[in-house]
Order: C-alpha cells, then sequence, then structure tokens
C-alpha cells in the first residue's frame, strides 16, 4: 500500500492508502533527479570534512550516492514508485546499496531545506537554458529583420490600417520583447542563487556544518542568511511563474499575428508544412495549430503564477506541505516556454513572406495620410489644421473612389507635393526619428540589436 518511510517511528499504524497516494510527490520530483544527487553528494562531502561522519563514512556516502547516481541514469536501477517523495527514496536506494552509514546522510539537514536547495538548483539551471534558446530565437529574429528591412508593409493600430511601416521594424519589436525576457530569466536566476541547505527543519543545527562550503559547492553565491525565511520562502518560485508567464504572452502575441497573417484574407505569412497541420474533412486546409496552441497554452502559464500566489498568500512561516504544489506548476510553465520558444524558432525560420502582398496593403485604407500632415507641418501649417484638412479629403477620398495620389492634381500648389509624395516608401523613408522605420533608423537599431546579442549572458549558470 505504501512504500519507504522516512518518519516511522513514532507511528504505529500506516497511513490510509488515499491519503498516502494524494501525498506522493515522487512523480513530478523525478523532475529534480539530478539536482538531488548534487545536493545530497555536497551535503555528504561537508558532513565528512566538517567531522560530523568520519572520514571513511563520507567516502562510503559520496561512493554510494555516485553509484545509486549511475544505476539510476543507466537504468540498471528505477526509482521506487510508491515512494513519498524523491528524498526518501534516494536514501532507500542508498541503504540498499551501503546499508547502515547510509542512515548517517540526513544529519543537519530536512527535507524542508532539501527540496527547496534542489529546486533553487534545478531552476537556475533552467534560467541558463532558457536565455540561451531565447538568445536563438532572437538571433533567428534579427536576420529575418535584416533581410526585411526594407519590406514595406502596413502597420496598424486598433488593428486598422495605421501607417506604413516595414517588416523589419515589426519583427523587430518582437526581438526586444524576447530581449526583456531574457533579462528577466537572469534576474529570477539571481533571485534563486542563495543556499538554503542547512536551515534544517526550520531553525538551523547543533551540529558544526558548514553552510559556506555546500553553498560554493553547488555554485550558489551565499547561504541564504536566515534559517526560518529559508525554507519558508518561495519567491524565486513566483519570480519564475512570472517570468514564464510574460514570455508566453509575448509569444502569444506572436502567435496571433502568425495566426491572422497567414489567413487567406491577410496572405502575408505561409508556415512551413512542418508546423502546419490539415484537415480531416477539408482538403484544401492549412491550420496553423501550433500556433493556436501557443495562444491557447499561455492561459495555462498565467494560471500557474496567479495559482501558485493564491497557495502561498496565507502561509505562515515554517515549511508547509501546501508548499510541495509549486513545483508542477513550476516544471509546466518552464517546459512550456522552452517548447514554445523552439516552435516559434522553427516557424520564423521556415516561414514564407509574401513580400509583394505586404508591400501592397502598405499604403491601403489611406495610411500615408499623417506623412502627408506632417509634411504640410514641415512647410509650417499648424498641425492641427493639418489634420482637419487630411480629414476632409480622405472623406472626399472615400466618397469619390480616389487615392491621396489620385486627388494630387486639384489640390493647391503646397498640397500637391505632399500629395505626390505620398507613398508607402517616402512615408516610410521620412520616418527617420530614432526607433522609426526610415532604412537609417532601422539600421541604427539592428546595430543596437547585434551589440545586445554580442553581449547577452547568462546571468548565472
Ligand atoms: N515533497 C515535499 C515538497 O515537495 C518535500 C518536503 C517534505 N517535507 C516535509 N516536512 N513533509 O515540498
Amino acid at each position: 500500500m505504501s512504500g519507504p518511510k522516512l518518519w516511522g517511528g513514532v507511528f504505529d499504524k500506516s497511513p490510509d492508502a488515499l491519503a498516502w497516494a494524494f501525498g506522493q510527490s515522487i512523480k513530478s520530483d523525478l523532475t529534480l533527479l539530478w539536482e538531488e544527487f548534487d545536493v545530497s553528494l555536497a551535503h555528504a562531502e561537508m558532513l565528512a570534512r566538517t567531522g560530523i561522519v568520519s572520514e571513511l563514512e563520507g567516502k562510503e556516502l559520496v561512493d554510494g550516492l555516485l553509484a545509486v547516481r549511475f544505476d539510476v541514469s543507466s537504468g540498471n536501477v528505477s526509482i521506487p514508485p510508491d515512494s513519498e517523495d524523491l528524498h526518501g527514496a534516494i536514501e532507500s536506494l542508498l541503504e540498499a546499496k551501503i546499508g547502515e552509514t547510509a542512515k548517517r546522510l540526513h544529519a543537519g539537514r530536512s527535507r524542508n531545506d532539501q527540496i527547496v536547495t534542489v529546486a533553487r538548483l534545478w531552476l537556475k539551471r533552467r534560467c541558463a537554458d532558457l536565455e540561451e534558446v531565447i538568445t536563438r530565437v532572437q538571433q533567428e529574429l534579427l536576420r529575418l529583420a535584416e533581410d526585411h528591412r526594407g519590406t514595406l508593409m502596413p502597420g496598424y493600430t486598433h488593428q486598422q490600417p495605421a501607417q506604413p511601416i516595414t517588416l523589419g521594424l515589426h519583427l523587430l519589436a518582437y526581438f526586444w520583447m524576447l530581449d526583456r525576457d531574457r533579462i528577466r530569466f537572469g534576474h529570477v536566476a539571481q533571485m534563486a542563487d542563495e543556499c538554503p541547505l542547512g536551515s534544517a527543519a526550520l531553525a538551523g543545527t547543533s551540529l558544526p556544518i558548514d553552510r559556506t562550503l555546500t553553498s560554493k559547492l553547488l555554485g550558489f553565491s551565499s547561504p541564504t542568511p536566515n534559517s526560518l525565511d529559508g525554507v519558508s520562502d518561495r519567491d524565486f518560485v513566483g519570480d519564475a511563474l512570472h517570468a514564464c508567464a510574460t514570455l508566453m504572452q509575448h509569444l502569444s502575441r506572436m502567435a496571433q499575428e502568425i495566426v491572422l497573417f497567414s489567413t487567406a484574407e491577410f496572405g502575408f505569412v505561409k508556415l512551413d508544412q512542418a508546423y502546419s497541420t490539415g484537415s480531416s474533412v477539408m482538403p484544401q486546409k492549412r491550420n496553423p495549430d501550433f500556433a493556436e496552441l501557443i495562444r491557447g497554452r499561455t492561459g495555462r502559464a498565467l494560471g500557474h503564477w496567479v495559482g501558485f500566489m493564491s497557495m502561498m498568500k496565507s502561509l505562515p512561516l515554517g515549511y508547509n506541505r501546501d508548499q510541495q504544489e509549486d513545483k508542477p506548476p513550476m516544471f509546466d510553465s518552464v517546459s512550456l516556454c522552452r517548447d514554445s520558444l523552439e516552435l516559434v524558432g522553427g516557424m520564423l525560420g521556415t516561414a514564407s513572406f509574401d513580400t509583394c502582398r505586404m508591400a501592397s496593403q502598405a499604403g491601403a485604407g489611406y495610411s500615408t495620410a499623417t506623412g502627408v500632415a506632417e509634411a504640410l507641418v514641415a512647410q509650417g501649417v499648424p498641425f492641427r489644421t493639418a489634420h482637419e484638412l487630411l480629414g476632409e479629403l480622405v472623406k472626399t477620398g472615400i466618397a469619390s473612389g480616389l487615392s491621396l495620389h489620385d486627388m494630387a492634381e486639384s489640390a493647391s500648389p503646397e498640397l500637391k507635393e505632399a500629395l505626390l509624395a505620398a507613398t508607402p516608401e517616402s512615408s516610410v523613408a521620412l520616418r527617420t526619428s530614432e526607433g522609426g522605420p526610415s532604412p537609417g533608423a532601422l539600421d541604427h537599431q539592428i546595430r543596437l540589436a547585434r551589440d545586445r546579442l554580442r553581449t547577452a549572458r547568462p546571468a548565472t549558470s
């Protein structure tokens, strides 16, 4: 009914079967398998160096843990699925391997400081990995932006044609969103970069442990300063879930644009077959399912963050079993981010953009009107007056089916020149302000983006 227990002594009865199963975390704990070994190895080494166990016992513990790790990684031994959690499972495998000495490992620590140390170590490593994958997607966006620095397309506000822009500008918007995500994961890694091991159950230990040593062995910057905070704090999980939700929200917006721009009505982009699916009914269909799933699963990432914050908000200090619920959402959000990034990178790298179609729509909906108004401002006309004038012209154009260009001949001499120049090309070329779409401004932005990638490094690894 129930597997190996770490707390049998005071009990003379086994737990109820459903209660045992309800409390088990072994399945999700497996995600932390390698970090669990790392933490126990560091602890064993510290026990020997501080003389809490003898040198020989320390060697037995370390060699035993390494042997169990080898057995597990090579598939010779599997983690007993009826264990309560991973800590108990590894201790029982160690005991099976080296016998009585295994019982010396749990001195000066508790599962409470163990689990949070393991989780912090895991998260630091995953953050470094995510930073790297984000960088790869940024590189893809930058490459495409360079290719499409002059590709005209409509820019939208309220999803209505607003002003002509370039595909380069559009893609780089996502570059900077992802750049902030990359930096955010660097911060998350920093928040996780203190070692709670040695906080023990909540109040430290009377044994002469060396927390600086275990912290160093595990690659943390320092031990956590307060034993009670050390076992209670899960802020780093909240930070991770927030960073994941924000990243997913960015990817979801991109996914939505992929869905929209690949419709027959827009026809701006076509996804490669590797990233499309067909319909079981309609043979002509090519559906952007994976972009839709990224968009759909973003709700899950946001839910994980909100759920976690709700779980934590009323917990008193000290370890509470509720805190076991922090890990499944963290694992899910992190793997969702990773998969979504890989998919987005693949989609972007293989998509084909219909640049003619985009350019043909770039001036639709009188989107060059602001450019004409600004040309009048350059001639000394107040902007409000120019806006009014252009509004009237657009009204006439809509009523008579004429473009701004068509109406140039009958316009006043000052207006005529501006109307004749009101093409999407010139509209873009004239928007030279920093951060804008003109070729010069975009080249400057591309240089900034390249510099950013050159200096991008995982904050902690
Ligand atoms: N499975 C537990 C968790 O994930 C490990 C710590 C259990 N501690 C305890 N005192 N029951 O939080």
